[in-house]
This record gives structure tokens, C-alpha cells and sequence, in this order.
């Protein structure tokens, strides 16, 4: 394992530049144009990833939950959550990696997932409130000035009692994503209790948080 460590945070560092696409709808979705065809497997190069993102989740989700996954992508997180849930549903800005979850949903016959392709939280229909909310790699998409309102947006969605949980890179490694006490600011002033923030294989972060 010790042979991924500098390679990870060579990975992650190297993923700063993405900085400039914070809050640019048209340039995100350009960008997921072109990296939707080698997402998945540049993501499971590092087997920690999945590995860390099936945990967060596990934390996160129970069976019987409505469940929203903020940022979905190619819906590795997505179908983790299917299998424990009731009913997931997936929103993302990029059409190119909705479809490759969309071929993933009619090769295995899922059922319990649906998917949004459009932007959070404009796409969502009103009135609908979840158990839990998860979101992997996808708040670092939003400007550190967006985030404050995202976390008071993503309080709302949940249901009394609901539980979020979120995967990312830690923002001590890599400047884009934020830093543990950006988070617990955040995620204080948005109402949540209950949080706890873990750095996991050298660059991940989990993030668990609920309403009470
Ligand atoms: C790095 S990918 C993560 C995909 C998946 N969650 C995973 O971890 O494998 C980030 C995803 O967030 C989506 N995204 C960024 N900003 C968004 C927004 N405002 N609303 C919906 N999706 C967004 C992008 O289109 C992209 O598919």
C-alpha cells in the first residue's frame, strides 16, 4: 500500500487546476465531456477510493432511506447506496457521465435508481426530502462562497433525523477541496450536529453529519 501513497498525492495535487472551473457550469461540463470516457477507470486505479467511498457510505445510508447522491457522474457511489437503500437518486450537471450511469442502470437492470442530469439544487423538484444526502468529489465544484449556501440548501433536503455524508480529497493536500476547519465552519452554520470529519488513506476525507 505504501507504493500508492506519493502517487496519490501526485494525483490529487495535480487536480488543482480544476480551481478555475469552480462555479463554471459551461467549463465543468466540457471538462466531464472528455473525462467521462476514462473516469472509471482512472478513479479505481487507486483502490482506495472505492474502498474509502463504500465506507462513507455504509456510515451514511440505511435500508429503507430515500437517498439523494449530489454529483453522481458515472454512479459508482450511486449503485454502492442502491444496494442498501430504497431508492436513490442521482443529479448531475454532466450529461456525458449521466449516460454512462444510464448504460450501467439498463445493464444491470437496476430499479431503485433515478437520475437527474442538471444542475444542483435548481434541477430537483420541489418538495422532496430525503433520509440521507451523499456526495463524493463534487462540493470542490462549487466556489468556497457557493459551498456555505450548498450545505444550507443540502440541510433543507434532509429530512428530520437525516444524515449526510460526503467523500473528498483532504484541502490541507490539495487547495481546491476544503480544509477540515472550512467544513466544520460550514457545516456547523448550516445547522448540522453530530460531525465528524476523518482523513482515511493519506488524501480522502469522510465526512458524516446529521439534522437533528
Ligand atoms: C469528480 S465527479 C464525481 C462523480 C462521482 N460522485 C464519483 O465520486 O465517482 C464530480 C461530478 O460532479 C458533477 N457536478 C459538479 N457540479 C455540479 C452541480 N452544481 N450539480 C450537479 N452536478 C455537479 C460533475 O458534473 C461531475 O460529474
Amino acid at each position: 500500500m505504501n507504493f500508492f501513497k506519493p502517487l496519490r498525492k501526485l494525483y490529487i495535487k495535480s487536480t488543482d487546476f480544476t480551481h478555475s472551473y469552480q462555479g463554471k457550469d459551461k467549463k465543468l461540463v466540457s471538462f466531464y465531456k472528455a473525462w467521462s470516457y476514462c473516469y472509471d477507470f482512472s478513479v479505481n486505479l487507486d483502490p482506495a477510493f472505492g474502498r474509502e467511498m463504500k465506507t462513507m457510505i455504509g456510515l451514511t445510508v440505511k435500508p429503507g432511506d430515500t437517498t439523494l447522491d449530489i454529483g453522481c457522474g458515472t454512479g459508482i457511489s450511486t449503485f454502492y447506496a442502491s444496494r442498501i437503500v430504497a431508492k436513490v437518486i442521482g443529479i448531475d450537471l454532466s450529461a456525458d457521465m449521466v449516460r454512462k450511469l444510464e448504460q450501467k442502470i439498463s445493464r444491470r437492470k437496476s430499479v431503485n435508481i433515478e437520475v437527474i442530469t442538471g444542475r444542483f439544487p435548481e434541477a430537483l423538484p420541489h418538495n422532496i426530502r430525503f433520509n440521507s444526502i451523499i456526495s463524493s468529489f463534487a462540493i470542490v465544484h462549487f466556489t468556497p462562497e457557493q459551498r456555505k449556501n450548498i450545505y444550507k440548501q443540502i440541510y433543507n433536503l434532509l429530512l428530520s433525523g437525516g444524515r449526510l455524508g460526503l467523500f473528498s480529497a483532504q484541502g490541507e493536500i490539495a487547495s481546491s477541496f476544503e480544509t477540515k476547519n472550512e467544513i466544520v465552519n460550514n457545516l456547523e452554520s448550516a445547522g448540522f450536529n453530530k460531525i465528524e470529519v476523518d482523513s482515511v488513506s493519506d488524501i480522502y476525507r469522510i465526512i458524516k453529519a446529521e439534522k437533528q
